[in-house]
């Protein structure tokens, strides 16, 4: 088999946050321990790096929900994978997962993914890594109908991206960037560099302006026929949900199921992924698992 991580890149699953704009439901529940259709929100995101080919992975909480995270996901050890957890005191920032993250990534490079974000498209486990071999730093870029919503990234007259502006009341293009980082392994140095902006966060956009500004920095478009969604409000949870419900009944095939992933990528058994199954069969999630370790 292939190196599918040649350069020893690990990752960081973002999961702090108030959840403000999910409350009052996310006043005792982690927003990305909610469910999206059948799973929870941060199983797509952790589905994601392991397609990068990603198995060490920092995951970052409140401390309020570390324990939770914790009961979710274990070591790891069942999907092949190794967590480690971390926690982020007050949110002061997602640029401030890399200084969080220094001693985790002990010098290698790192790619970052908010525990919201949903990806799923054709050929983007081999796009993802392309990118996880490349010691280029790269964002994924979609177009949004509210850009004003997100990062948002501007182009000069050759469509080469100048700046990422953070959620802009006039967006430079529509544009949005994606919570998915590739940096390069002095980004926790970097990202120590960075002073809190006006609202008072460790802007994740300045962190990526330091590596466009040393031209260092890709951003891919994701084309029109990619879904990127988020879930960080009412609607656009309800709209994940119903996506992947969609997808995963015309398919019959689940999105962003880790003990899938795990099986596919040979890092567990047939008669491991059927171990796996078993204690969820009661939901259907099990039979699925099943019907998959049985060929
Ligand atoms: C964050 C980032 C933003 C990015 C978005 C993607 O925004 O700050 O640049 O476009 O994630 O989901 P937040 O969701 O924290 O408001």
């Amino acid at each position: 088999m292939t190196d599918l991580n040649p350069l020893g890149r690990k990752g960081i699953v973002l999961a702090g946050g108030t959840g403000s704009r999910l409350f009052p439901i996310t006043k005792a529940v982690s927003k990305q321990l909610l469910p999206v259709y059948d799973k929870p929100m941060v199983y797509y995101p952790i589905s994601t790096l392991m397609l990068a080919g990603i198995t060490e992975m920092l995951v970052i909480t409140t401390p309020d929900d570390a324990d939770a995270f914790q009961r979710l996901l274990g070591d790891g050890s069942a999907w092949g994978v190794r967590f480690t957890y971390a926690v982020q005191e007050t949110p002061a920032g997602l640029a401030q997962a890399y200084t969080i993250a220094d001693d985790f990534l002990a010098g290698n490079p790192s790619v970052l993914i908010l525990g919201d974000n949903l990806f799923y498209g054709s050929g983007f486990s081999e796009q993802l890594q392309e990118r996880s071999a490349s010691q280029r730093g790269c964002l994924f870029a979609q177009q949004v109908a509210d850009p004003e919503r997100y990062g948002v990234v501007a182009f000069d007259d050759s469509g080469n991206p100048t700046t990422i502006v953070e959620k802009p009341a006039t967006p430079p293009s529509n544009w949005a960037v994606t919570g998915l980082y590739f940096l390069p392994a002095d980004a926790p140095a970097a990202a120590a560099t960075l002073t809190p902006s006006a609202r008072g966060e460790l802007e994740i956009a300045d962190l990526n302006q330091i590596y466009l500004d040393r031209q260092e920095l890709d951003v891919a478009r994701l084309d029109r026929g990619f879904a990127w969604l988020d879930t960080g409000t009412f609607n656009s949870m309800v709209e994940a949900s119903e996506f992947v419900r969609v997808i995963e009944a015309r398919q019959r095939l689940k999105i962003g199921s880790p003990e899938e992933v795990a099986f596919r990528m040979g890092h567990i058994s047939a008669s491991d992924l059927a171990a796996l199954a078993e204690p969820l069969k009661a939901s259907g999630y099990g039979d699925y698992l099943a019907a998959l370790a049985n060929g």
